[in-house]
């Protein structure tokens, strides 16, 4: 097992990441905790491939185990389906002291998040997460959230949990395109900010799965986000560089239908996008460009949005929450291993740019 704390004055928190470690160290963190009644939200996959498997981990507490269980996609990530859980919460009777396990991907982590952050003005929570994209970013960090039909994230708290245990064995059923679409924001974070962390990734290979390189994979990519979240938890800058391919990505997102690609398939190609950006304006050099544009494109699907124009563009970019008059900060890379913040990037300049990256790699991202 693998472990490493984010250390924020008075709410530091473990991670703990390994094969096999669900069973000892989640009733640890709930005995810790002291709490009497565990509410776990899941959703109805997760609840058919692991039945109450929460609440056998916690047979032997001592503590009460409610689940509650939602629909499974990010078209249900929203305040209707959050009320769900409201509505759940009131029915067992939770109260200040309830504690929350997320157990599911990041749409489960973000709205039980969500959920923690409001109810009876907040109680605590733990992250058990299960897809890679959630062991490697959603769960650490503290951004919850639910969509928007104008915008994805856009109603959401920052809240921290107080422990994520990353279960690597829930990788074994996890489909092979989720794995792609998680690895792309592990693959962010080598971008961003550490050269060596991503040739690490280029000497391994994700599937066939190989869980002692995805246990260091993992750990280290949850320290490079979480040693960014302690310096800047609520993005009033630095942060923002985790954001490196989610402008374009949540503009598919959102225009394409939520759930119609997945998140990480989206980034993936918003990381493509914003690495192309850095190259033809002369900050990443083209040896890079080439090696990370071949890199990411192992793993993306390709995308086709159908009636986008500049005014769509422009509307769904500065719906966007880092949206400023009409522009955007938006994340580039100076070189493999160092993004920086491009402020107040003319949104009109990146349409120019899109178009010549849609005409020439229409297999990542066409235009119908
Ligand atoms: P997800 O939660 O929708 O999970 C993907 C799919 O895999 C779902 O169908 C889920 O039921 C299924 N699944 C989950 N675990 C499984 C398992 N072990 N075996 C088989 N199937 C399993 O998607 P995701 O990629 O985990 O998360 C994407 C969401 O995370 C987006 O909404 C995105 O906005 C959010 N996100 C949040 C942050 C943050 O900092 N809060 C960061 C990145 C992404
Ligand atoms: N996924 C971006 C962030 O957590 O800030």
């Amino acid at each position: 097992m693998n472990s490493l704390q984010v250390n924020l004055p008075g709410r530091e928190y473990d991670i703990d990441i390994g094969l096999n470690i669900l069973e000892k160290q989640l009733p640890e963190a709930v005995l810790r905790n002291g709490t009497d009644h565990v509410v776990v939200v899941t959703n109805t996959t997760l609840q058919e491939l692991y039945p109450a498997c929460i609440f056998d981990v916690l047979a032997d507490s001592g503590v009460r185990v409610s689940t509650c269980v939602l629909p499974d996609g990010e078209q249900y990530k929203n305040l209707e389906t959050l009320s769900l859980v409201f509505d759940f919460l009131m029915n067992v009777s939770a109260n200040r002291k309830t504690l929350l396990v997320a157990f599911g991907g990041g749409v489960i982590g973000d709205m039980a998040g969500f959920a923690a952050s409001t109810f009876v003005r907040g109680i605590p929570f733990i992250q058990v997460p299960t897809t890679l994209l959630s062991d490697v970013d959603s769960s650490v960090g503290g951004k919850t959230a639910v969509n928007h039909p104008l915008g994805k994230n856009t109603i959401g708290s920052f809240k921290q949990p107080e422990y994520v245990c990353i279960e690597l064995s829930f990788l074994k059923t996890l489909p092979s395109r989720e794995l792609k679409a998680g690895y792309m924001e592990l693959l962010k974070h080598g971008l961003i900010q550490d050269a060596d962390f991503f040739n690490f990734t280029q000497q391994h290979s994700l599937e066939p799965l190989d869980f002692d390189y995805l246990e260091q994979a993992i750990f280290r990519s949850c320290k490079i986000k979480g040693r960014v979240v302690e310096q800047d938890e609520t993005e009033k800058g630095l942060r923002a560089n985790l954001n490196f391919g989610h402008t374009l990505g949540h503009l598919i997102e959102t225009h394409a239908g939520y759930g119609k690609y997945l998140h990480g398939e989206a980034v993936g190609a918003g990381m493509c996008f914003a690495a192309f950006v850095s190259w033809r304006w002369k900050e990443l050099a083209q040896n890079e460009w080439e090696v990370i544009s071949n890199t990411l494109r192992q793993y993306l699907q390709p995308i086709k949005l159908e009636n986008l124009d500049f005014e769509i563009f422009n509307d769904l970019i500065l719906h966007d929450k880092k949206a400023n008059k009409q522009a955007v900060n938006f994340i580039l890379l100076k070189k493999l291993g160092e993004s920086f913040i491009q402020q107040e990037t003319a949104v009109e300049k990146l349409w120019e740019e899109f178009k010549l990256f849609t005409t020439k790699f229409p297999e990542i991202v066409e235009l119908e």
